[in-house]
């Protein structure tokens, strides 16, 4: 089936994981970003599909960065152009993914000898260097000028931004019936200021009811734990709200 962005003669720029980049018009300032139902975990060894995970996943990204704007957070989101397809910046990205986290979950739990679902004493913040190849390595500041990886001042700016994201969301999901166990995020440049970007869901965040812990996110596609349509379609519910 032909994608709605191929439909409308849109240029594709980049293909990756979970999304496709295409051109807006024939500047370049802007990108669609069009949100497919591919699944894939493990740094790619694990592949599936998720029904409908596009739309809700487009729906709750633009819901979650409307609300972050609404609190003075600024993101690439323009609009939200179709069921699959978000308008967008287009920023210069750091290579690096910034995760947040309030419980312990996933490699934390692992690398800590620790249980999962412990909550943490204050938030703990990772960098990892965006590479397939690589796995996504785990890196720190002092990479940033090493490897020329972005400036870093920008990055810690980014970081800083990730922290305060944390409040916003941790509140909202809590309000929700939900609790924010951990998110990762990407940010970029436009015209010299840090901008979030990329797409905030639950192929992203872990969140976990707050009464029977279960689990309402992409663990369920990587666990094979089933009700994995039923997860994303909770969380497109309750962002739908916003
Ligand atoms: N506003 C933006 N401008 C430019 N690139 C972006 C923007 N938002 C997200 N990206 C990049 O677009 C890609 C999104 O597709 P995705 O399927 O998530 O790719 P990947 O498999 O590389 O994570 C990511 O590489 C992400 O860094
Ligand atoms: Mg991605």
């Amino acid at each position: 089936m032909k994608k709605i962005s191929e439909e409308k003669g849109r240029k594709k720029v980049y293909e990756g994981k979970a999304k496709i980049l295409y051109l807006y018009g024939g500047d370049e300032s802007k990108l669609v970003t069009y949100f497919k139902d591919d699944a894939t975990a493990f740094n790619g060894q694990k592949k599936g599909t998720i029904e409908q995970k596009g739309e809700f996943n487009n729906a709750i990204s633009s819901s979650l960065f409307k609300l972050l704007k609404s609190k003075g957070i600024k993101s690439h989101f323009i609009e939200k152009l179709s069921e699959r397809e978000m308008l967008v910046h287009h920023l210069k990205m750091f290579p690096v993914e910034f995760v947040v986290r309030n419980y312990t979950a996933g490699s934390l739990a692992k690398k800590m000898g620790v249980e999962e679902g412990v909550k943490l004493l204050s938030p703990v913040v990772e960098l990892y260097y965006k590479s397939d190849e690589l796995g996504d390595p785990m890196i720190n500041e002092t990479y940033l000028k090493a490897f020329d990886l972005g400036e870093p001042k920008d990055v810690e700016e980014a970081k800083k931004i990730a922290v305060n994201i944390n409040e916003i969301l941790k509140d909202f999901f809590d309000k929700n019936g939900l609790l924010l166990v951990d998110y990762k995020l990407e940010f970029g440049i436009l015209n010299g200021n840090v901008l979030l970007a990329d797409e905030i869901t639950p192929d992203t965040m872990r969140l976990w009811d707050k009464v029977t812990l279960e689990k309402v996110d992409k663990d369920r596609f990587r666990r094979d734990l089933g009700g994995v349509e039923e997860a994303y379609k909770r969380v497109y519910d309750i962002t739908s709200k916003i």
